[in-house]
Parts: structure tokens; C-alpha cells; sequence
């Protein structure tokens, strides 16, 4: 079976929200800097394109995590692939995901991120489903909610495949 993929949204569109995320950003934390925070990888690509709409100060670090247990039995423990590089302490934390789904993996994540001594921390998403929200996730800043479908595109994976898309899609089998 061959696989196609539907635009869901176009890459114009992205680039657009990017560049209105970043000047909010940018007057959000104005006389400050900014510690961008990217989960891994999924978020890489959107965190690149924001870090360059931002006119702050702006440092990074990259995390990787994954789900303890199997999909069906996830806890909503997650474990660190890999850890951050450097402390948090007195920071303006920034936290880029490229998606929030049922909202386990960020409300696990950004309690552990804020025992390390933020001055303050942030998420900020590309997509969200809020229709799939299992756990309470206070998103700060959000590119688009979509449907409940599953996406790829724009640092999105389907069995790691499809990150590369400039543009989020469905992937369609004919
Ligand atoms: P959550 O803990 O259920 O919110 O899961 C978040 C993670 O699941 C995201 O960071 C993605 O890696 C993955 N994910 C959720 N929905 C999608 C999707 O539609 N396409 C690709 N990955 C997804
Ligand atoms: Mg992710």
C-alpha cells in the first residue's frame, strides 16, 4: 500500500505563526533572556525556527525523554534519555514541543524542570490536541490546534520517517 500525505497545514502558514510566536516571545520577556528548552527530536525543527524570530538574548539546551512501560500502559513516568547540558537555576525557562497530545510527557516534564530552580518556566507547542488531553498541561503559547489525527511533518515522526516535511500532514494509505 502506498502512503500519501495530506496537507494539513501549509508551510506558509507555519512560517507565519513562527514569526507571530517569536515577536510575542520577544515582548513577553523584554529586558530578559530567554533559556530555550528543546525536546527532542521532534521539537528540533520548530525550536530553530523560533530561536531565529526571537530578537532577545537566547540560549539552548536539548533534552531526550521517553515513556516508561508499553504504549498502552503508559504511567506517564518519563524516563531521560538525555539529560540537559546545563542548570536551571534563576533562568527563564522556555520549554519547545512540537506536539501536546494527551499531555502526559509535558506535565511529568515540566514538574521535573521546575524542581531545578527556574525563575520561571514556559511551554511553548506547535500543535496541540486538546481533544486527546488526558493530563492538565497549561500551554503558554500555541501555534495550532488541530483535530484528533495523527501528523507528521515539521520535526514530526511516523516511525521516525517524515520529520523533514516543511508542512504538517496526514499520512493517507490509498
Ligand atoms: P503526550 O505525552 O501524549 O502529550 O505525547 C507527546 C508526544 O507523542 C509528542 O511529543 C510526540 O512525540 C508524540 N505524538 C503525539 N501525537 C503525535 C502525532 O500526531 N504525530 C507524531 N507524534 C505524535
Ligand atoms: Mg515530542
Amino acid at each position: 500500500m502506498a502512503e500519501r500525505i495530506r496537507v494539513m497545514v501549509p508551510e506558509e502558514d507555519i512560517n507565519e505563526k513562527v514569526k507571530e510566536l517569536g515577536a510575542r516571545i520577544s515582548k513577553d520577556y523584554e529586558g530578559k533572556e530567554l533559556h530555550m528548552i528543546c525536546v527532542l527530536k521532534g521539537g528540533v525543527f520548530f525550536m530553530c525556527e523560533l530561536a531565529k524570530r526571537i530578537t532577545i538574548p537566547v540560549t539552548m539546551d536539548f533534552m531526550s525523554v521517553s515513556s516508561y512501560g508499553s504504549e498502552t500502559k503508559s504511567s506517564g513516568v518519563v524516563k531521560i534519555v538525555k539529560d540537559l547540558d546545563e542548570p536551571l537555576v534563576g533562568k527563564e525557562v522556555l520549554v519547545v514541543e512540537d506536539i501536546v497530545d494527551s499531555g502526559r510527557t509535558l506535565s511529568y516534564l515540566l514538574e521535573m524542570l521546575k524542581d531545578r530552580g527556574p525563575k520561571s518556566v514556559r511551554l511553548c507547542t506547535l500543535l496541540d490536541k486538546p481533544d486527546r488531553r488526558v493530563k492538565d498541561v497549561h500551554v503558554d503559547y500555541t501555534g495550532f490546534e488541530i483535530p484528533d489525527e495523527f501528523v507528521v511533518g515539521f520535526g514530526l515522526d511516523y516511525d521516525q520517517r517524515y520529520r523533514n516535511l516543511p508542512y504538517i500532514g496526514v499520512v493517507e494509505q490509498d
